[in-house]
């Protein structure tokens, strides 16, 4: 166990999201979450070998033709719209193959 940075907003369970890479986009191509939350993309392909990238995140991980699911891992620590790319080349329509991760601010109340 190593959960050393773990606090009360990260602990429960995370939020699971699956997405579909496919030429050329994401599905669903807008994820949404709130500050703080722990969340879990759960990526497959429906065709070839594409790849999921988040800079703010630190998230960068192929997505392997044949369907197997990719769990990507991390806390949606800052508020604002984050772009998600495809970082491997897949076809003609690479470049335009984006999607958009919505993180909402916290309410305090
Ligand atoms: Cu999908 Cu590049």
């Amino acid at each position: 166990m190593s959960y050393a940075h773990q606090d009360p907003a990260t602990a429960s369970a995370p939020r699971v999201i699956d997405v579909v890479a496919k030429r050329f986009g994401f599905e669903p191509a807008q994820v949404e979450v709130t500050e703080g939350e722990r969340v879990r993309l759960v990526v497959t392909s429906a065709d070839g070998v594409h790849g999921v990238e988040i800079k703010k995140f630190r998230v960068a991980r192929t997505v392997p033709r044949g369907g197997k699911a990719v769990t990507i891992d991390f806390v949606a620590s800052t508020p604002g719209q984050f772009p998600i790319v495809c970082s491997e080349y897949c076809g003609d329509g690479h470049e335009d193959m984006k999607g958009m991760l919505v993180v909402s601010a916290k309410k305090a109340r």
